[in-house]
């Protein structure tokens, strides 16, 4: 019963790096292109395998070059490949991805294969539902899916952790069985929407999504850290202070840690703890997949910077 089950987007990003983000209109000279493995999906269920969960990963490829590295990719990850399939009619999802010198980016998403991963696939693979304990959810396939996974989760007592990105609305029928969502302030602000600019909004919004049922709201802040409010509790956690190289994928890699951790049974503080530090060291790294640390990275991080804080 200690399964992850991730269903999401599978890409692969295409990875311009230039000194600035163009503006409309703009044109800039890239100053090297390279190829990463990407995809919401993922890179959540890469980062779980690295900090040694055990993943199973329901998504979408296509009848590709892409796709086929990307299954190799997966498997040498140990992320359990059971219900990827290959779509013959759409290509494989790509990204196109603008990393500035300061390691801001922007994305373009070409869903492709992800954009048929549908109710009838989740119906053929509904075995895989079994013995998992947390399913890991993102936005980058189609709605109607994620409405009939979290039914399905929510019958068979399975705890959902909900990454709402790309933002969108999402209907209350969802909100209400989710056990975790993991916000941008962004993404915060078109859930709930309204602007969010001070923590008063991050609050009052989080009580919004809490009032329709959310059970914890994790707002991720960037360099300003994390804000967790529930019924119970409510606390902002600092971000582990690091050199930004690439931020792309962080979020990703605190929602993969954050489900490790709490499918250890580790408590939500902690957890959110923990999933802070695995995502300072992915921003230090170049791409998203290939920024993630294993277990043991991240537990020499970790006595490094305690030993330094103590200090
Ligand atoms: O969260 C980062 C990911 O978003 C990238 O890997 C890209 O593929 C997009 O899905
Ligand atoms: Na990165």
């Amino acid at each position: 019963m200690n399964n992850i089950l991730v269903v999401g987007s599978i890409n692969m990003d295409i990875v311009a790096r230039v000194e600035h983000i163009p503006q409309i209109g703009e044109t800039v000279i890239a100053r090297e292109v390279k190829y990463f493995y990407g995809g919401k999906g993922a890179n959540q269920a890469v980062s779980i395998a690295k900090l040694k969960g055990n993943v199973i990963m329901i998504g979408r490829v296509g009848n590709d070059g892409y796709g086929k590295d990307i299954i190799e990719n997966l498997k040498r990850h140990n992320v359990k490949i059971d219900g990827i399939e290959v779509d013959n009619q759409k290509e494989t999802g790509t990204a196109f991805i603008y990393v500035s010198d300061k390691g801001e980016n922007n994305i373009v998403v070409n869903q492709g294969a992800n954009k048929n991963l549908d109710v009838e696939q989740i119906k053929r693979h509904v075995s895989l539902f079994e013995n998992v304990k947390f399913c890991i959810l993102q936005l980058e396939i189609p709605i109607e899916t994620i409405k009939y996974v979290v039914e399905i989760c929510n019958k068979r007592n399975i705890k959902i952790i909900l990454n709402p990105a790309p933002a969108r609305v999402i209907p209350d029928e969802i909100l209400n069985k989710i056990y975790i969502l993991t916000p941008n302030k962004t993404e915060l602000s078109i859930l709930t929407n309204r602007t969010i600019k001070t923590h008063e909004d991050i609050e009052n919004a989080s009580d919004i999504l809490i009032d329709k049922g959310v059970e914890n709201v994790i707002t991720t802040l960037g360099d300003e850290g994390c804000y967790l409010k529930n019924r119970v509790e409510s606390f902002y956690f600092p971000a582990v202070k690091v050199k930004t190289v690439d931020t792309t994928g962080a979020g990703d890699s605190f929602n993969g840690a954050l489900s490790v951790a709490l499918c250890d049974g580790i408590n939500i503080k902690k957890a959110v703890e923990f999933a802070t530090y695995v995502s300072a060291l992915t921003v230090t790294k170049e791409g998203a997949q290939s920024s993630f640390p294993d277990k043991m990275e991240v537990n020499k991080f970790i006595n490094v910077r305690r030993k330094y804080d103590e200090k």
